[in-house]
């Protein structure tokens, strides 16, 4: 009897051991777990951290950039600017990005070439408005050709509205050579003055990424833009971007990350 209370005794104090022991791990654990977790926590705040720090200092370093008046010095004008300005090997023509005054490429002959296809296939869609593109279009557009273009809006339309739609000499993307309006029958702009105009349901708009273009201007983009919606100008970029820019249903500019919107100074 005596014996058996020795061993359940015995008993006892070793499962009181085991118990203890474990309790000690498990915490051990526990404890371990929570550490590499806060561990892992920080460093994952710290990464989020430089990443907005990059950003930040990213874009100052843009916004310094494109608003040289920040720091005292004058924005570039067409008179002053040396050369385009592009990123990504993507030239940008904007209010905030001028080309110099004699810069004249002449119209793209690669952009032309799938213009004439995208009119092509424009004609022979069943669309009630694509259908009735003509070949004639706007291209290529010298300094002195845009103040002409500039002139005669301010002229019939006044100067806030000339600066919605058109560019001054020097800021045009059709400077470039590589920007194109579109036309139907009679000369008139492709959907000019259409209530109905959809840019979701348009078919020149969602097709012409297949042809290397992106419809540059939406009236909810100005901010971006500078511009008011234009549903007939187009902007060739090659098809593999021109396709990445239609997908991420975003203006070049901010497509891009780089400034737009107003001029420098008005
Ligand atoms: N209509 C566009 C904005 C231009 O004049 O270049
Ligand atoms: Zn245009």
């Amino acid at each position: 009897m005596v014996k058996l209370f020795k061993k359940i005794k015995l008993f006892k104090k070793i499962t009181l051991k085991i118990v203890i022991l474990s309790i000690i791990v498990v915490s051990l654990l526990a404890i371990s777990g929570l550490m590499t977790w806060q561990n892992w926590n920080n460093r994952q705040k710290i990464s989020n951290l430089e990443e907005q720090i990059n950003n930040i200092y990213k874009g100052n370093q843009q916004y310094i950039k494109d608003h040289p008046e920040f720091l005292g010095e004058t924005p570039e004008t067409p008179e002053t600017v040396e050369n385009p300005f592009s990123i990504n090997g993507v030239i940008i023509a904007d209010k905030k990005h001028p080309l110099p005054k004699d810069y004249n490429p002449g119209e793209n002959p690669e952009a032309v070439e799938h213009l004439k296809e995208l009119i092509a296939a424009g004609q022979k869609s069943n669309d009630k408005y694509a259908s009735h593109l003509v070949s004639d279009y706007s291209g290529f557009r010298n300094y002195d050709y845009q103040m002409g273009v500039y002139n005669e809006y301010i002229a019939e339309n006044g100067k806030q509205f000339a600066d919605d739609f058109s560019a001054r000499p020097g800021y045009s993307e059709h400077q470039t050579g590589l920007a194109f309006d579109l036309r139907v029958a009679g000369g008139t702009l492709y959907r000019g003055d259409d209530k109905a105009y959809d840019y979701y349901n348009d078919w020149v708009a969602q097709n012409a990424h297949n042809f290397g273009f992106i419809v540059r201007y939406r009236d909810q983009w100005q901010d971006s833009t500078g511009y008011k919606g234009e549903p007939w100008h187009l902007r060739y970029l090659g098809q593999a971007l021109a396709t990445e820019v239609f997908k991420s249903d975003k203006p070049l500019e901010d497509y891009l990350t780089i400034s737009g919107g107003n001029y420098a100074k008005n």
